[in-house]
C-alpha cells in the first residue's frame, strides 16, 4: 500500500455519493450546490448529515432556515450539477442563470430540481464545526423517491459525474 492525502482518498472511494443540497433564499427562491460529504446517520429516528464548505451559501442558509432538501439528481443534470459546484447562490441566482427546471414537493416549502432520483425533506438539528467545514446533523421529516430516475454518482473523486453504468467508461 502507499500513503495517500485525503484527496486521492476521494478517488479510491470512487463512485462517491451525489446530492445536490436544496435551500431557501431570502427571496424564497432555492439554491442548489452539489455535496459529496453526505451520510446517513442513524434510522430510528431517521437522520442524515452532510459537510459544507464554511463560505458555502448552503451551510449559511441551512443554519438560517433550519430547513434543507438533500436531492440525488437525475442524469439530465449531469453539466449542471458542475456548474453549480462552481458557482455560490450569495451572488449567483442559480437555478435561473443554468436553466434548472425545478418542482413543488409535498412539505417542502423549498422546491427542487424536477430531474430527482431521491429527496430527503430535513430540518438541522446541529451545525459543527469540522475543520475547512460545517457538519450539519439533520433529522429526516420526509423521503420521496422515484425509481424511474437514473442517479448520477461522482467519479474520480470528485471530478466526474455520471449515472452508475457509465462511471468506468
Ligand atoms: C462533484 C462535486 C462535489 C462537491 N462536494 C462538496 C462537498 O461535499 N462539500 C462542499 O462543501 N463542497 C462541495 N463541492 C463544492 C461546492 O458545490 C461549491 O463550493 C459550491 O460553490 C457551493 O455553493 P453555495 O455557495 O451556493 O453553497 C462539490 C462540488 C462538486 C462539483
Amino acid at each position: 500500500m502507499k500513503e495517500l492525502n485525503i484527496m486521492q482518498a476521494t478517488q479510491y472511494t470512487s463512485p462517491n455519493p451525489l446530492t445536490l443540497i436544496c435551500t431557501r433564499n431570502e427571496d424564497g427562491s432555492t439554491n442548489v450546490a452539489p455535496i459529496c460529504f453526505v451520510s446517513y446517520l442513524s434510522f430510528q429516528p431517521p437522520m442524515i448529515g452532510f459537510a459544507a464548505g464554511k463560505q458555502s451559501h448552503t451551510a449559511a442558509r441551512t443554519q438560517t432556515e433550519k430547513k434543507a432538501v438533500i436531492t440525488v439528481p437525475g442524469k439530465s443534470l449531469a453539466e449542471k450539477v458542475f456548474a453549480c459546484g462552481e458557482s455560490s447562490g450569495k451572488d449567483t441566482a442559480k437555478v435561473s442563470e443554468f436553466g434548472i427546471e425545478m418542482k413543488e414537493i409535498p412539505d417542502g416549502g423549498i422546491q427542487i430540481p424536477a430531474d430527482t432520483r431521491l429527496a430527503f425533506v430535513c430540518t438541522l438539528e446541529k451545525a459543527e464545526e469540522t475543520g475547512d467545514h460545517f457538519f450539519h446533523i439533520c433529522s429526516i421529516e420526509k423521503i420521496y423517491g422515484d425509481d424511474t430516475v437514473d442517479g448520477l454518482y461522482a467519479w474520480n473523486g470528485f471530478g466526474k459525474v455520471a449515472p452508475a453504468e457509465e462511471g468506468n467508461l
